[in-house]
């Protein structure tokens, strides 16, 4: 059962650089079980994490061993398929790992990596030719949101990703303000929906109509289980891309029952 417009809500865990495999096997196995226990329907609300490139053959075994219905993805991606690109990761090898998902753009990658618009959009395209849906990250910092308001940034950065993307993708748009992330301040669920808003018209403009209206658009930046239903309450916000709560198992786990302790 999808949301009334028809968009299955996407609840995804950014672990960042935290958890190592054997942590992952506990985090992933604990969080199903705490789910089952408390029948989450996961038909409903689609469950991913996406651990340290080290964790994901140990998270695809577990979760194909025990059948669990979690899906998962890498952080990162490279631009490139294969070659002499020490320290990268290719979308072939995410998607031999069964990933159905990788994150591309975080603003830590934009900030710490210097990666570029021309990248983001790059490693986009790679991750479709492997059959991973891209969670598109964009979003403007402080400084940004002074000069020129909340969506002229997030705007560009997603028309600059989707240079190499054709009308029949499946992709994923997180918006993430910059000033939001780790902060403890997140967005207003009112903020966050005239963005999503903002970026929903780009996809329409660039993708066409069908693609808009199927596509997800994430809020990420201090999701906590006590504001989540306020995001998911707009009509354009269709799930949330979750760091540091994420880490924590019944945070997370009533992140993704949002439905349930808030009666959305
Ligand atoms: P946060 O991070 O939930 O810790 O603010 C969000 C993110 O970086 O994706």
């Amino acid at each position: 059962m999808a949301a009334l417009n028809g968009r299955l809500p996407l609840i995804a865990g950014n672990w960042k650089m935290n958890l190592d495999h054997l942590q992952a096997i506990a985090f992933v196995q604990k969080l199903a079980w705490s789910l089952k226990d408390a029948r989450h329907d996961f038909t409903t609300v689609e469950v991913a994490v996406f651990p340290p490139f080290t964790d994901l053959r140990s998270v695809q075994t577990l979760i194909a061993a025990d059948k669990l219905p979690i899906v998962f993805g890498g952080q990162d991606v490279s631009a490139h398929d294969s070659g002499a690109y020490t320290g990268e990761i290719s979308g072939a090898f995410l998607s031999a790992l069964e990933c159905s998902y990788v994150i591309i753009g975080h603003s830590e990658r934009r900030t710490l990596h210097n990666e570029t618009d021309e990248q983001v959009a790059a490693k986009v395209s790679a991750a479709l030719k492997h059959n991973l849906v891209p969670i598109i990250c964009v979003g403007e910092t402080a400084e940004d949101l002074e000069k020129h308001g909340p969506s002229a940034v997030p705007v560009a950065q997603l028309r600059a990703a989707l240079a190499g993307v054709d009308t029949a993708a499946d992709i994923v748009v997180a918006y993430e303000p910059v000033w939001a992330i780790g902060s403890g301040q997140a967005a207003t669920p009112e903020q966050a929906e005239q963005v999503a808003a903002q970026l929903r018209s780009v996809l329409a403009e660039l993708l066409g109509q069908d693609v808009a209206g199927k596509t997800r658009i994430l809020y990420g930046g201090s999701v906590k289980a006590n504001n989540i239903a306020g995001f998911m309450r707009e009509p354009n916000v269709d799930g949330a891309l979750v760091g540091g709560a994420s880490l924590d198992l019944t945070e997370f786990a009533n992140i993704v029952r949002y439905q349930k302790h808030v009666g959305v």
